[in-house]
């Protein structure tokens, strides 16, 4: 009887007191419970009336509970609780999108307007879709230790070292023509500091069809710059070597868009490198099962930091990954 007050008695203001009241009165170690446990000492022919005595008790401590549950419902929707009402708008501070996300998303759309769409390709790859398919020779130094992450136990399984792996794939598995970007991580073996980090994202373009031509890239690129960086932006390309292109050619851009700090990548020459680019080899549309006397195409690549950087003026390549928030903050009104 004694229990039966206390349970009357009993009140619940918070989320805590209501657990007290749960341990206290309803668990299994309560002292319902425990009336419950000394069943089995009652005589056998007080069995019956106590055990209808002490499901009183329970259905009361289970009754109440259930008030308390309701009445600390309508307590917080009236607002005088921390409760959480997730039907309101929402208030206070929002996160920002990450500047690499940001620009990502302004290169793909870029591309996307021009007809390109976004393939995916794996992050752990084997030497034949990062190197061999690509016309890399047996020996070429981009396979060394000092550049790539090898899988230990399996030489031939290693960390994607750019994302044109998935140009394989993507050439490999279906027919031209093919007009798509490819957005990814990358991993290379570098030491951390300001100017290189071991894991960066790329963004490969890829186009194949019948008559591409090196115009078709220029063009391409070339407006894709001035999308990007503003109408005023100068384009240039030099010359270059990569295994699977030919020609090919290195794109800078002028940088008088970049002031300040960012400008530590440009600071003498008025030029900084936005991205590699070429006509993609003929032995690597033949690795991939494409007639190379029907179709040619082009390829570029970029690294999403580094475009970051000139956009944003980021002067270290360690602050993307920090988590620091006075630099993520910035980025708030950022698109
Ligand atoms: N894959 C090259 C790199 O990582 C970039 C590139 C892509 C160059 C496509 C030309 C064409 O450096």
């Amino acid at each position: 009887n004694s229990i039966l007050k206390d349970i009357e008695s009993a009140t619940a203001k918070t989320q805590d007191e209501l657990e007290s009241y749960r341990i206290k009165f309803i668990s299994k170690k309560s002292v319902v419970g425990e009336l419950f446990n000394e069943l089995k000492n009652i005589p056998n022919d007080q069995k019956r009336a106590f055990g209808q005595e002490i499901n009183k008790v329970k259905q009361a401590a289970q009754d109440k509970f259930q008030e308390l549950i309701e009445s600390l419902e309508t307590q917080s929707s009236s607002g005088s609780s921390n409760h959480i009402d997730l039907t309101l708008p929402p208030t206070g501070e929002a996160g920002s999108i990450h500047p690499l996300n940001i620009v990502k998303g302004n290169i793909i759309e870029i591309f996307e307007r021009l007809g390109f769409n976004v393939s995916d390709g794996p992050e752990i790859e084997d030497d034949w879709h990062n190197f061999t398919a690509l016309n890399f020779p047996e020996n070429h130094p981009a396979r060394e230790m000092q550049d790539t992450f090898f899988i230990e136990r399996n030489p031939d399984m290693l960390l994607r070292t750019h994302t044109s792996n998935v140009q394989v794939r993507l050439m490999n598995n279906n027919k031209p023509p093919f007009r798509s970007i490819m957005p990814g991580r990358v991993f290379r073996n570098e030491a951390i500091s300001a100017r290189a980090h071991c894991v960066f994202h790329q963004i490969e373009g890829l186009y194949v069809d019948e008559n591409v031509s090196f115009a078709d890239l220029k063009q391409t690129l070339y407006h894709f710059a001035k999308e990007l960086f503003g109408p005023e932006t100068q384009i240039r390309f030099r010359p270059s070597y990569f295994p699977f292109t030919e020609p090919s050619a290195e794109i800078d851009i002028s940088c008088q868009i970049c002031h300040g700090d960012g400008c530590q990548l440009c600071k003498y020459s008025g030029w900084v490198e936005i991205a590699g680019s070429g006509m993609v080899d003929p032995n690597v549309l033949e690795n991939c099962g494409i007639d190379s006397e029907k179709y040619t195409g082009f390829a570029f690549g970029m690294g999403v930091e580094r475009i970051t950087q000139l956009k944003y003026r980021v002067n270290d390549l360690r602050l993307y990954t920090e988590n620091d928030i006075r630099f993520l903050k910035q980025f708030k009104t950022a698109n």
